[in-house]
């Protein structure tokens, strides 16, 4: 199965398991929002409490806040977000179909590299053993070609970011054919900015009505808070403030399932630190996200950091944990020190005086920011889209199951029956009274324990336990282990701290 195959049947398995669903269905839903059903939500936040708590409870310095979506316009100004939150789009005239004229040329770029991999595997596979890969790549002639078109068009693609040259941006796109896939013509608009962001209107027309922002970050809700909180928590700098929130971009190309969506949901924490240490916390801050990631066990190898080439103007350093989603390596959290221009600019627009007074130095200054943001639901998507296995079982048939690391599990532990009588439906149930306050859990009697297994495994419950005849005589039942499907017997009392053991957030917390 190619990747890209692989992921239509992961989006078709969300929906047939209750984690996600398409939006307004039953209306023919809605392009790019996504609705979270049953098994998303609790996987959703589960995701979520791990980065609140690592964030909030393990740093003494660090506090939550949840502020508003709607705040006054004149913050959109002040962040920049009014004036520069734009994506250069191009339209195909034959379609009509709209385009963000970067990913068209990141794309042709993406496929580039696919083809000097293919050649490199190719190669692997022709000598074995004696492969020498460096050597392979500094001296295949198709590697080698291929290799010049990409220095030569990412060069040029680079120089026109950094000039924000959209008349050069379609000259690439012209010059290396790149055509609408709908159409299959190169007949393009001209590239024009686009704003992200939704607005509304707040109040009456007949009081006035205010045009607002649905907020495209939850970032500025803690800029604004920055005199609040600093105060009322008596914070000494460094300090950082965290938040999860919804946030909302009028994405033109809304593609890859939940990787971008026109609604969703950000945790960001802005730490505030003196001006001059930036570089500092910005290396502890990259150290200290990478280390969240990998301690969910899902492949250190899978996460990389991407530098930015192209700094915003008031950033004097970016990078971006990309993870390896089955469509390539794709960011997944940003980090960026951000000097101090939002609180700066935030003082200039409403005329209120943001410094920190410093004790010990007896001098005042505008706090610098280093700020970590990760999209919960890419989050989402990098747990589901490395869960999901396909195995083979010994007797022939294959069974699905989602491999999610146990503490972000929607379901804990599934508790059954081996049959609904003799009294094995009631001594299941005082099973669950054990452990219902303690785990998520599913009670399940319906069809064979073979069926129920394969039910729990594409949901991804670490843990089934069956209680059978035995268990009225001896007091123990049979717990089965999802990964490796091994099965013990353990006393009904010892089950609680087996299962906790395993999915435990605070254990999760502690290796952090
Ligand atoms: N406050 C900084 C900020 O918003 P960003 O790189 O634009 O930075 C941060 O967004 C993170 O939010 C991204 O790394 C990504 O995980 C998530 N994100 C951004 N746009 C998204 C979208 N349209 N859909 C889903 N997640 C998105």
């Amino acid at each position: 199965m190619t990747q890209d195959e692989l992921f239509k049947v992961l989006v078709a398995h969300c929906k047939e398991y209750g984690f996600i669903f398409p939006s307004s269905e039953i209306y023919d839903g809605l392009a790019a929002v996504y609705d979270y059903g049953q098994m998303g939500v609790q996987l959703k936040n589960n995701i979520k409490n791990y980065w609140w708590e690592a964030m909030t409870r393990l740093n003494e310095n660090i506090v939550g806040i949840d502020s508003a979506i709607f705040m006054h316009p004149r913050i959109w100004e002040a962040s920049g977000h009014v004036g520069a939150f734009n994506d250069p789009l191009i339209d195909n005239k034959d379609s009509k179909k709209r385009y963000r004229a970067d990913v068209l040329i990141e794309d042709y770029l993406g496929k580039i590299e696919e083809k000097i991999e293919k050649e490199v595997a190719k190669g692997r596979k022709k000598f074995g053993e004696a492969f020498d890969e460096a050597q392979f790549r500094a001296t295949n002639p198709n590697v080698l070609r291929e290799k010049a078109k990409w220095d030569e068009v990412h060069n040029r693609y680079v120089a026109a970011e950094k000039a924000n040259d959209f008349a050069e941006y379609r000259q690439i796109i012209i010059d290396c054919g790149i055509v609408c896939p709908i159409s299959g013509t190169c007949n393009w608009t001209e590239v024009r900015q686009f704003n992200l962001m939704f607005s509304t209107s707040m109040g009456s027309t007949a009081d006035g009505a205010n045009l607002i922002y649905l907020r495209p970050e939850t970032a500025q809700g803690i800029f604004v808070n920055y005199l609040n909180v600093q105060k009322t928590g008596r914070m000494k700098i460094p300090f950082g403030i965290a938040q999860i929130g919804k946030a909302f971009r009028n994405e033109i190309v809304a593609r890859q399932f939940i990787f971008r969506m026109r609604e969703f949901e950000q945790m960001e924490m802005q730490f505030f630190i003196k001006p001059g240490t930036e570089l500092d916390w910005f290396k502890k801050w990259k150290e200290t996200r990478m280390k969240w990631h990998v301690n969910l066990g899902m492949g250190a190898d899978n996460y990389r950091f991407h530098d930015h080439e192209k700094l915003a103007h008031y950033a004097n350093a970016a990078t971006d944990i990309e993870f390896n989603f089955p469509f390539g390596f794709k960011e997944l959290e940003g980090i960026h020190s951000r000097t101090n221009f939002d609180l700066g600019n935030h003082q200039k627009f409403s005329g209120k005086k943001i410094e920190y007074f410093d004790p010990e130095e007896n001098t005042s200054y505008t706090p610098y920011v280093i700020e970590t943001s990760i999209g919960v639901d890419r989050m989402v998507l990098a747990v589901l889209s490395h869960s999901y296995t396909v195995e083979p079982l010994e007797n022939g048939e294959e069974r699905v199951v989602m491999r999610i690391p146990a503490p972000l599990a929607p379901i804990k532990v599934a508790v059954m029956p081996l049959v609904k009588k003799d009294g094995l439906p009631e001594l299941a149930q005082k099973v669950v009274d054990e452990l219902k306050y303690d785990f998520s859990y599913q009670y399940d009697e319906k069809d064979s324990i073979g069926k129920r297994y394969r039910r729990q495994d594409a949901i991804g419950t670490p843990f089934c336990v069956t209680v059978d005849h035995d268990s009225l005589v001896d007091g123990c039942v049979t717990v089965r282990e999802r990964d490796t499907m091994k099965q013990e017997r353990v006393k009904i009392e010892d089950l609680r701290a087996m299962i906790e053991k395993k999915v435990s957030l605070t254990n999760l917390l502690r290796n952090l």
